[in-house]
This record gives structure tokens, C-alpha cells and sequence, in this order.
């Protein structure tokens, strides 16, 4: 039996990558999706791939750095499909390579707002609509780089780091109201964001990152949006307030180590 039925499913950054994958896997499993994003293109692109397997789905252009957008999409998906169960705040850039005395106040305020300020805003315009329907899952998308270190990195793995502090905060304040609140932690997965990462750093990054996850290889989209459908379905009636490491293995060892990603002849 399909374990979204009749549930409804707000999605940021579900145009491209994981959240694309996660608007998939829950559509198959019952779910009508709407999806928030800034890529308009590759955002009606996955809808029609949803609404081509029979499911139903809506895009709604969405810069996540921005808390009325977020509240738009909100409103556009209960006007939409009539209710609200799950929020999946997944929409991030990864911007690394910045040292922190050397990043501009521009460029911490910008990751700040679209990595971090975002989860505030969605959990914000959510939990009111779930908070009254007494049922809700809110899954923040966090990361490996929130559990280990990596030269350049802070300010993208600082709101990672406060996106699975906040999950806990918000599954003890909001348990009373069966709302759960729970993290997914990624190891690398094959998404255009690290193929751009890929792109600009070099292809030993990506010899790295295999030797890294003791599984041997780095993760698929699939392999997350699994995890996310297991936490937003009534099988997870009892989980909250976790962070679920989806990372082959990757913060499980020393392997994490920066050396890693010189390049041979440097
Ligand atoms: N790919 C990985 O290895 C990895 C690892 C750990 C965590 N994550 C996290 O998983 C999430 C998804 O990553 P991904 O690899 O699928 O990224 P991606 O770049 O492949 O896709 C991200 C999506 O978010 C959208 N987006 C970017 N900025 C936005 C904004 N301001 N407003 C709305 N949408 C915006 C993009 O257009 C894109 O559709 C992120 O939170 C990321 O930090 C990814």
C-alpha cells in the first residue's frame, strides 16, 4: 500500500537534484506535491514528470532567501490540494572554497539567508496549518558537512549545524501537536550541485569523495528521497527530533580528511 495517500507535500528546491527526487518518490507514494524553486524551467519539467505518472503536483516560482515566497508557496499549496502534511525544506546552495576571514559579509548573508533563514521561514508558514490539523512532518535537509570539518566550508556547514539544532528544538516544542521535526544528514550524492562543484574545483574532488564513504561509492538521489518518504509516512509516527545520517558511511571514520582534496601534483 502506498505510504502518502492523500497527503500533501510542500517541497523547496524540488526542481533539480535531491528535492526533485523526493518530489518523485512521494508523488509514487500517493502524495499531490508542490514545488518551490527558483529554476522555473527544470521546476515545470518535474512537475509534468509527476503529473505524466498520474500523480498531482503544482511549481510555484520561489527564492527560498526570501521568508514571502515561502509563505506564498504555503498558501499556494493548501489553495491548491486543501491541506498541508509535510514540508521538506531541502532548497540550498553549496558554496565552499571561503575561508571564513575572507568572506565578504555579502556572501555569509546570503548563504545565511538562503541555507538557514529559509528553514525558519518555511517551519514558520507551516506549523500554524499543521499545528490546527494536529499532524505534521517537517523534514530539514542538513548535512555530513554539519557532523565533520572542511577547509573553507564554515559558513555552509554553521547552518547545517543549526538546521539539526533547530530540528530538535522544534520536535520537543511541537511533539505536543503530533508534529514531528526531523533532519536528513547526506553524505556526497550525484547532484548537479556537486557536478558544478566538480566543474570548478576538479576532477580529483570527486576521486575524493569515493575514497571518503567507507560504501565505496557516493550516494543517489534515490538513496536520500528514500529517507525522506520513511519520515514523512505514519510508518515514523514515533520518530522525531532525529538527524538521519543517509552518508554511506562517510562520518562514521577519519576519512574525512582535507588532504583529500589537493590535487595529486600538488
Ligand atoms: N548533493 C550533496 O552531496 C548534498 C550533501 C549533503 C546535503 N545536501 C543538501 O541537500 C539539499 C539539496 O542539494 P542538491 O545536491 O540536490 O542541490 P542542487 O543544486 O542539485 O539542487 C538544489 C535545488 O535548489 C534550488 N535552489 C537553489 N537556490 C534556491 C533558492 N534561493 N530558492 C529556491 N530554490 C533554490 C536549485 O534551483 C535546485 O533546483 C541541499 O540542502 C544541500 O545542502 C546535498
Amino acid at each position: 500500500m502506498a505510504r502518502l495517500t492523500n497527503k500533501v507535500a510542500v517541497i523547496t528546491g524540488g526542481a533539480n537534484g535531491i528535492g526533485r527526487s523526493i518530489a518523485e518518490a512521494m508523488a509514487a507514494e500517493g502524495a499531490s506535491i508542490a514545488i518551490g524553486d527558483i529554476a522555473d524551467d527544470a521546476g515545470a519539467e518535474t512537475v509534468a514528470a509527476i503529473e505524466a505518472s498520474g500523480a498531482r503536483a503544482v511549481y510555484r516560482p520561489c527564492d527560498v532567501a526570501n521568508g514571502a515566497d515561502i509563505k506564498a508557496l504555503i498558501e499556494a499549496a493548501i489553495a491548491e490540494f486543501g491541506r498541508l502534511d509535510i514540508l521538506v525544506n531541502n532548497a540550498a546552495v553549496a558554496i565552499g572554497g571561503m575561508p571564513v576571514h575572507e568572506m565578504t559579509d555579502a556572501q555569509w548573508d546570503r548563504l545565511i539567508a538562503t541555507n538557514l533563514s529559509s528553514v525558519f521561514h518555511g517551519c514558520k508558514h507551516a506549523l500554524p496549518h499543521m499545528i490546527a490539523a494536529k499532524s505534521g512532518s517537517i523534514i530539514n535537509m542538513a548535512s555530513a558537512q554539519g557532523h565533520v570539518g572542511l577547509d573553507g566550508w564554515t559558513a555552509y556547514a554553521g547552518a547545517k549545524g543549526a538546521i539539526m539544532s533547530m530540528t530538535r528544538q522544534m520536535a520537543v516544542e511541537f511533539g505536543k501537536h503530533n508534529v514531528r521535526v526531523n533532519s536528513i544528514s547526506p553524505g556526497t550524492i550525484a547532484t548537479p550541485m556537486n557536478e558544478k562543484v566538480v566543474a570548478d574545483l576538479g576532477e580529483h574532488v570527486a576521486k575524493a569523495w569515493v575514497l571518503m564513504h567507507p560504501i565505496g561509492r557516493i550516494g543517489k538521489p534515490e538513496e536520500v528521497a528514500e529517507a525522506a518518504v520513511y519520515l514523512a509516512s505514519d510508518l515514523a509516527g514515533f520518530t522525531t527530533g532525529i538527524d538521519l545520517r543517509v552518508d554511506g558511511g562517510l562520518t562514521a571514520t577519519p576519512r574525512f580528511l582535507p588532504d583529500l582534496f589537493k590535487p595529486d601534483d600538488a
